[in-house]
């Protein structure tokens, strides 16, 4: 197998790059910055510099060549303003799945958030309102495409532990923390349940073992 990880660098795709990496998946992550190269390679995966907000359709199309799946994980994060929100968490992710559609890679992994289904409230801060409006809008441009998509939306995200224990199902599960760890074993084994497609699912730390949560979703 062979899974491309836009926002290669980030906290969970690191995770998952050394889980997959583990298993004999190959992986390539998608960079921005070239100093962030050596990291990747640590996890298990190869690196590609690739400026989700500069490059062509072509460009991101041709990493993803002879891919198996494609996981967007990347996010402008904490700090950026309401216009990165917009340029990678919404149209970053229709970039890849542009691209995505264009290689025949029908498997697609998106990180998402809880509450992106629904209109911010008024008068909530600006920049949360931007990036939940573009985690709804990239959400429903992956849910009209014809392919095997999958939306993941974590709780508060922590660098705690793994706990291997979760609860994953459709919405709502309730608004809770999830360690990064665990998100990452989640969609290490989404990615080798390809009947678990066309959905959305919220995860949050729980009590069902991964594997157990992943095998329920597929039965
Ligand atoms: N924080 C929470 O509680 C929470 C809750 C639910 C969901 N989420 C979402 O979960 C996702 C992953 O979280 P995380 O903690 O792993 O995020 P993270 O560590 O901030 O990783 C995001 C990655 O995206 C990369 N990126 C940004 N712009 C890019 C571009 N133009 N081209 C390529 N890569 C680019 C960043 O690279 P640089 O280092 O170069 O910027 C970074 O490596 C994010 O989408 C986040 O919004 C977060």
């Amino acid at each position: 197998m062979h899974v491309v990880i836009a926002g290669g660098h980030g906290k969970i795709a690191l995770r998952l790059a050394r889980l997959l990496a583990a298993q004999d998946v190959r992986v390539t992550g998608l960079i921005r910055n070239p100093d962030h190269a050596e990291d990747v390679r640590r996890a298990g995966a190869r690196p590609q510099v690739c400026d989700l907000e500069r490059v062509s359709v072509e460009e991101v199309a041709a990493h993803l060549e002879g891919a198996d799946a494609a996981v967007f994980a990347a996010g402008a994060g904490p700090g950026s303003g309401a216009a990165r929100k917009d340029t990678v968490d919404r149209a970053a992710s229709v970039l890849l799945a542009d691209a995505a559609e264009r290689t025949g890679v029908r498997r697609f992994l998106q990180i998402s958030a809880m509450g992106a289904d629904r209109l911010p409230r008024p008068g909530s801060d600006e920049v949360w309102a931007a990036y939940i409006t573009a985690k709804g809008r990239a959400e429903a441009d992956l849910r009209a495409r014809d392919l095997d998509w999958l939306i993941l939306r974590p709780g508060r995200l922590t660098d705690a532990p793994g706990t291997g224990l979760v609860t994953l199902a459709e919405p709502e599960v309730g608004r809770a923390e999830v360690t990064r760890d665990d998100v990452a074993a989640v969609l290490a084994a989404l990615l080798h349940a390809p009947a678990v497609r066309r959905r959305t699912l919220e995860l949050v730390n729980g009590t069902t073992p991964i594997e157990e949560a992943v095998a329920a979703l597929a039965a």
